[in-house]
């Protein structure tokens, strides 16, 4: 073995790194590991790296090893208890950040990111009080108030599939504020997946509490791009439009596509909050605040596209939304939205959205529409990995 070719190498991989050229790193880091497969900088460099590029599961392996390596310094620790906070081993997380504890205090962020391992991991008793009693112990002085832990929690724990967990925090938060439509939905969803879709008063509180941070959350962190790619299927078919009507329109992301392809647009929206950003944005001649199958219903024939973008999540039987726009379009008229892919018919996800099947948008749109475009795409980052879509346009038969 050449030392000192490792030592270039491993040169190479640290240089890669500091420079965010992550898949040069990733490479040199695995060569040394070729060369010396327990050379625990190499190792503790590709996990770090991994950890950065967002493969949380991928990192957990070679970090146990940097880890646990002879005389290791605590960071690397503290670096394997994250990786597993974010792969959602809770369990694993909250005992590898208390043996980080005992060599070395934990820094702020770590303490409290170990409270909340925790506490999630203290869920699985049942006892939601207990475990949210831990966190504040773990804590300490840095402890947040524990309803807003609990409501991050429940989200956290859902996007985990940890249901049950998840259930006894959503009960302890609807215990607390019965008048909190947003908790007290997301905990019925979660023990009754027969609901046809997301009640208005629901949707409405959701995004007027999330407008201020959509746009950073949706487009910088979770790489959503929806409007843009719908606006592209939609060219690909046709490429002027005169009424365009942007149904859910949200923050207004599809403004800027949507003027590309027509006169005049109006954007409908049931939050007020997410009108307001359209509205800063510009870019529409209308904004509406008004639940979508009604506004429909009410406008017939005066449309020549209708957007639906990430909307439909909300509905789980799309019929009634279905024949309402093909009432609102002209003759010939396109609708063209976005589906989470769903295997078969409609079905409500623990995430309180909606998942559709090809089979059951075909069927369902037969009576009004014939498609014209589909297409398969990557609609965001989620905490576990990616979410999976489809795109449509239907045209108005
Ligand atoms: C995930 S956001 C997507 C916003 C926008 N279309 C985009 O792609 O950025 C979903 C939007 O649909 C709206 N929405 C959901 N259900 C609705 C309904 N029944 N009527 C009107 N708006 C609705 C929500 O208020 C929210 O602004």
């Amino acid at each position: 073995m050449d030392a000192q070719a490792i030592e270039d190498m491993l040169a190479i991989a640290v240089a890669a790194g500091a420079e965010g050229r992550l898949d040069d790193a990733e490479a040199a880091f695995r060569a040394v590991l070729v060369m010396k497969p327990d050379h625990d900088e190499a190792l503790f460099g590709l996990g770090l790296n991994l950890l950065i590029a967002r493969r949380f599961q991928e990192a957990v392996e070679p970090l146990t090893w940097a880890a646990h390596a002879p005389n290791a310094e605590p960071v690397r620790r503290q670096c394997l208890a994250h990786a597993l906070f974010l792969t959602g081993d809770f369990s694993r997380a909250a005992d590898t950040f208390a043996a980080a504890n005992t060599v070395e205090a934990l820094p702020e962020g770590a303490r409290v990111t170990w409270a909340r391992a925790a506490a999630y991991n203290a869920l699985d008793h049942g006892d939601a009080q207990a475990a949210l009693d831990l966190y504040a112990k773990v804590a300490g002085p840095l402890a947040e108030d524990l309803e807003t832990i609990a409501r991050q929690g429940f989200g956290i724990l859902v996007a985990f599939n940890r249901l049950d967990a998840a259930r006894t925090l959503g009960a302890w938060l609807a215990t607390r504020n019965p008048a909190d439509i947003i908790r007290t939905h997301e905990l019925r969803v979660l023990t009754d997946p027969s609901l046809d879709r997301a009640p208005p008063a629901y949707v409405e509180a959701l995004f007027d509490d999330f407008a201020e941070r959509f746009d950073r959350q949706l487009v910088e962190m979770l790489d959503y791009r929806t409007p843009a790619l719908l606006a592209d299927l939609i060219a690909s078919r046709q490429t002027r439009f005169k009424r365009i009507l942007d149904l859910g329109c949200g923050t207004g992301l599809a403004a800027p596509s949507l003027q590309r392809l027509g006169a005049h647009v109006t954007g409908v929206d049931l939050s007020s909050a997410m009108l307001a950003k359209a509205a800063e944005r510009g870019g529409y001649d209308h904004l509406v605040r008004a639940e979508a199958v009604a506004f429909l219903e009410s406008h017939a024939g005066r449309f020549d596209l209708i957007l639906a973008a990430d909307v439909l999540i909300y509905f789980g039987d799309l019929a009634p939304l279905f024949a309402a726009a093909a009432q609102a379009l002209a003759p010939g008229g396109l609708l063209a939205f976005s589906t989470e892919l769903g295997e078969t018919g409609w079905r409500l996800l623990p995430t309180a959205r909606y998942s559709h099947g090809d089979d059951y948008v075909r069927e369902t749109a037969a009576s009004g529409f014939r498609i014209v475009g589909r297409e398969d795409v990557v609609l965001r980052r989620e905490a576990t990995g990616v979410t999976h879509g489809r795109l449509y346009v239907l045209e108005k038969l």
